[in-house]
């Protein structure tokens, strides 16, 4: 269904329904609570073109983050894999999985994978993932147990005031650089007092003012 219908085309799919069971007050009370930026796409998780599992290959064949996404600790966009880095393994491994046609098709083409994307900000907003990661912020913080789903869902708002919370108190939030892709990591003792130190000795200070986040 979502690579057919566009997401915003999803969307009206489900409140027609629910309007058909619940009737027009009830519908317009949802319409108000679905817009509000603070849970518009929580939750939100498309189907894929490959039944591909995070959590068969970062969670148990523990494969890191950045095998795939290699440009997320570089750039501000977190690259997703060309189908190369799949063959890598798959031109040997379930070599005839009929799961696996689509990408034995894009190899053969040069056709990329149409991936269909999850996470999404307005093109208003400045968003950097180099930034966020080599301060110490984990994927977790943001993309919630990506380690241990089958289909990746949205976990957080993304609104302005789910930045801005983390923004005006960050310690807690802020790790060791290299746990940053160990989205399990339990710190062994407070965590918000091990980012305090870090977030000392290399200054980091998010920021809170408008032209900070908005050009
Ligand atoms: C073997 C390759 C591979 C590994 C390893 C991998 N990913 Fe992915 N990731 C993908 C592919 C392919 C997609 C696009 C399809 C999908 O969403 O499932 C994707 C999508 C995502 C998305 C959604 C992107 C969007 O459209 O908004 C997030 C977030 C993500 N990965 C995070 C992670 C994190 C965190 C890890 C490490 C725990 C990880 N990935 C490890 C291949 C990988
Ligand atoms: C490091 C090796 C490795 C890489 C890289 C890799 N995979 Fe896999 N993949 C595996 C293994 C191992 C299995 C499980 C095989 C089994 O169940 O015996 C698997 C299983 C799968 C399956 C299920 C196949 C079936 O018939 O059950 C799909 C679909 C899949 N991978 C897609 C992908 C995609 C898409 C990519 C690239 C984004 C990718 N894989 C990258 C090793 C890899
Ligand atoms: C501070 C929050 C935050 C952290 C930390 C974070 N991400 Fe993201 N990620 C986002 C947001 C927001 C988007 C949507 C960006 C957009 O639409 O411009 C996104 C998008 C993505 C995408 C889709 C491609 C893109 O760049 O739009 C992938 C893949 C991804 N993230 C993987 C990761 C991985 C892997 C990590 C950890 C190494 C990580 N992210 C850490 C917030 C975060
Ligand atoms: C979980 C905590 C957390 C969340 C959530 C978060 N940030 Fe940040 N952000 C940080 C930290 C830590 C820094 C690093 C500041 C530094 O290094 O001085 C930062 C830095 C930034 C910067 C300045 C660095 C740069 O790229 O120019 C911008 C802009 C920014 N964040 C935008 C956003 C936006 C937009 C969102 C929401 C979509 C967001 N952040 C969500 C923690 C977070
Ligand atoms: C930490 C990053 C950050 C800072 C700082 C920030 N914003 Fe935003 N702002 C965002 C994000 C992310 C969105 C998009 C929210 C969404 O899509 O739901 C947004 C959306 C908006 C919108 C559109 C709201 C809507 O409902 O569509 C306005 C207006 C706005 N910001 C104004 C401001 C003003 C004024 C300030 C300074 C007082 C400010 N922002 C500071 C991240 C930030």
């Amino acid at each position: 269904m979502a690579v057919i219908f566009s997401r915003s085309a999803d969307k009206y799919l489900r409140l027609t329904v629910l309007i058909a069971l619940f009737g027009g007050a009830g519908a317009i009370g949802l319409i108000a609570y679905l817009s509000h930026p603070a849970v518009r796409d929580t939750g939100y998780a498309p189907a894929q073109p490959v039944e591909y599992s995070h959590k068969l290959h970062a969670g148990n064949l523990g494969l890191d983050c950045r095998y795939c996404h290699s440009t997320v600790e570089r750039s501000a966009f977190a690259a997703l894999p060309a189908t190369e880095v799949c063959m890598n393994c798959h031109a040997r491994v379930k070599k005839d999985s009929p799961l696996l046609q689509p990408v034995r098709d894009s190899f053969a083409t040069g056709a990329p994978i149409p991936w269909v994307k999850v996470h999404r900000l307005p093109d208003y907003v400045y968003f950097n993932h180099r930034a966020h990661v080599t301060a110490g912020v984990s994927c977790a913080s943001c993309h919630g147990r990506v380690d241990q789903m089958i289909v990746v869902k949205q976990t957080a708002p993304l609104s302005m005031a789910w930045c801005l919370d983390c923004h005006r108190n960050p310690d807690a939030s802020v790790r060791p650089a290299e746990q940053v892709t160990n989205l399990g990591w339990q710190p062994d003792r407070d965590a918000a007092e091990i980012g305090r130190e870090i977030i000392q000795a290399k200054g980091i200070a998010p920021p809170t003012n408008c032209s900070g986040c908005h050009r």
